[in-house]
């Protein structure tokens, strides 16, 4: 057998990929609160966070610092996988025992492969719920082996990457039914969601003329329902059921008109207001411009 042929088929990545249209797309800031959750969930990413970042002062930081590098690995072009390899080496020491005496590493294969498996879902529900584009079959069987690449860039251990799309909804919907708990960071991150305003954190993703306006108390207070509404709204209805975590009818109705909402008014924005800065120098070095 050839040992050095991949057991998942991967699709390249560059100016034409789906990978590079959604994943460094700014959209992607309203699934940050979703994915969060889902990565607190896996008992392994709850721990390592809990013991080894300043979560607790300030959770959405953590997100913010990792976004630029974990694009990188997908827009870096010739960097990218200089920038996957410091990702993982950044997480050599992230290792302990949880809560209920589990002993985790953040390289673990199963683990990393969780986190990026959230990474993955966020760039397929940019364009599912907040964009008018309807993917086909074969789209999200292309993007999905884009994102299998992207994960090669990391130099992870590829064992636990499910071979095609359909492998990995299968898998996900296992996690999401068997691996998944409650604990302490996620309880933190529900409960600071039903505050009266809404966790913005450093707003380091945020570009930096409109962070006085995100910090602000009134803008803050304005954002607290949509935030929960759209955190809460991504989580896999399996999920919610699971954990017990309120969504209503009028929820739904109230996330579906945000989606729409967004979808529409979106293009109206300005090219640099719509990606995110590792995706526009990639964008700009590639093609000349941002699209
Ligand atoms: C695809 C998978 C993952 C990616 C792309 C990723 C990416 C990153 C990046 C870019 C950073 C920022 C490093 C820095 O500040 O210099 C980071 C920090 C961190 N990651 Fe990950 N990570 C992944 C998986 C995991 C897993 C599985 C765990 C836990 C088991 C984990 C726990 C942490 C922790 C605790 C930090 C430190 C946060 C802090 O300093 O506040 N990560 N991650």
């Amino acid at each position: 057998m050839d040992r050095t042929r991949p057991a998942q088929p991967a699709a390249p990545l560059g100016p034409h990929s789906l990978l590079w249209r959604y994943a460094g797309d700014s959209r992607i800031a309203f699934l940050g609160g979703t994915i969060g959750l889902l990565q607190l969930m896996h008992p392994a990413i709850g721990a390592g966070v809990l013991e080894h970042s300043n979560f607790f002062d300030d959770p959405a930081d953590r997100v913010f610092r990792s976004l630029p590098r974990i694009l990188g690995a997908v827009y870096d072009g010739d960097e990218a996988a200089t920038t996957g390899r410091e990702v993982r080496d950044f997480h050599r020491s992230i290792r302990g025992t949880d809560a209920a005496g589990r002993a985790y590493h953040a390289l673990e294969p199963a683990t990393f492969w969780w986190a990026h498996a959230t990474f993955q879902f966020m760039a397929e529900q940019v364009a599912d719920r907040f964009d008018r584009h309807r993917l086909t079959h074969r789209e999200r069987e292309q993007l999905y082996r884009e994102g299998v690449e992207w994960y090669r860039r990391y130099g992870v251990s590829d064992r636990s990457v499910p071979p095609d799309r359909a492998a990995f909804q299968d898998e996900w919907e296992r996690v999401c039914a068997e691996v998944l708990e409650m604990n302490e960071a996620v309880r933190f991150v529900l409960a600071a969601l039903e505050a009266p305003l809404a966790p913005l954190g450093h707003q380091a993703g945020i570009p930096p003329r409109l962070r006085p306006l995100a910090d602000n108390p009134v803008v803050r207070r304005l954002l607290a329902r949509p935030s929960r509404i759209v955190a809460v709204g991504g989580l896999p209805a399996m999920v919610r059921k699971r954990f017990d975590i309120l969504w209503t009818p009028a929820d739904q109705v109230q996330l579906e008109v945000m989606q729409r909402t967004i979808a529409w008014t979106w293009p109206l924005l300005p090219a640099t207001a719509r990606w995110q800065p590792r995706a526009a120098d990639g964008w700009r070095r590639e093609v000349g411009f941002v699209p």
